[in-house]
């Protein structure tokens, strides 16, 4: 896009700038987390990263905030989710039909559908927006992969869960992954709004963001 003026230049490139070091995500340790008592571990390691918690709370979610969490009605999504469960099989020469009855990605996708809304409101949660330089793609870097074996070490997946989609499908229940991280911005504008709206979110300055991402020399 042509700029006018230079002022006007600076001004737009500034918000850009701004919008960049204050991206805001928004993330969950889920209850499997809660009740094996790594809220500090987790948030530690949000913290480390220098990204810092604007908002933070603790709560049971009911069944209609889990249903406007997860896009239950988006049929893309739920296929998506049947074809991650079908690849939990991967490496065990098994195949989905073979534990599971079927290896229709969709059936699969609202089995774990189902138990992952009843996972959802076992116990509480800790629901918090984190905000910092690309925020969205480094907590979910942070969370690793959805399936806890394909989770890297060092991630908190691949560093506190074990689990088995397809063995949690014949169990009719989620998975156990303990976190959640918003994927994309859209994502995230939703469940900030969804979870937080109309609450505070803190606006604050940690010592070490001038050395992190400032020109303070
Ligand atoms: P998804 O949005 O695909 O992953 P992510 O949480 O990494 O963004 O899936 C949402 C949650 O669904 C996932 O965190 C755990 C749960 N889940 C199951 O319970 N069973 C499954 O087979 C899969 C693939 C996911």
């Amino acid at each position: 896009m042509a700029k006018n003026t230079t002022k006007e230049y600076d001004a737009e490139l500034n918000k850009t700038i701004f919008d960049i070091k204050h991206q805001r995500t928004f993330c969950m340790i889920k209850p499997d987390g809660v009740m094996r008592g790594l809220v500090g571990e987790i948030i530690h390691r949000i913290e480390k990263t220098g990204l810092k918690v604007v908002a933070m709370k603790m709560l049971t979610p009911t069944e209609e905030m889990v249903k406007a969490h997860y896009p239950v009605n988006n049929e893309k999504w739920i296929v998506r989710l049947g074809s991650k469960a079908k690849s939990g099989l991967d490496g065990l020469s098994l195949s989905a039909k073979e534990v599971y009855g079927t290896d229709d990605e969709k059936a699969l996708g609202e089995n774990a559908l189902a138990g992952l809304i009843q996972y959802m409101q076992s116990g509480p949660v800790v629901a918090m927006v984190v905000e910092g330089i690309q925020s969205i793609d480094m907590v979910r870097k942070l969370a690793g992969a959805t399936l806890p074996f394909k989770a890297e070490m060092g991630t908190i997946r691949g560093d506190f869960s074990v689990d088995n989609p397809i063995v949690a499908n014949v169990e009719g229940r989620s998975i156990h992954n303990l976190f959640h991280a918003s994927e994309d911005t859209e994502e995230a504008e939703h469940e900030i709004k969804l979870w937080f709206g109309g609450e505070t979110i803190c606006d604050y300055s940690l010592g070490s963001d001038d050395i992190m991402y400032c020109k303070h020399y």
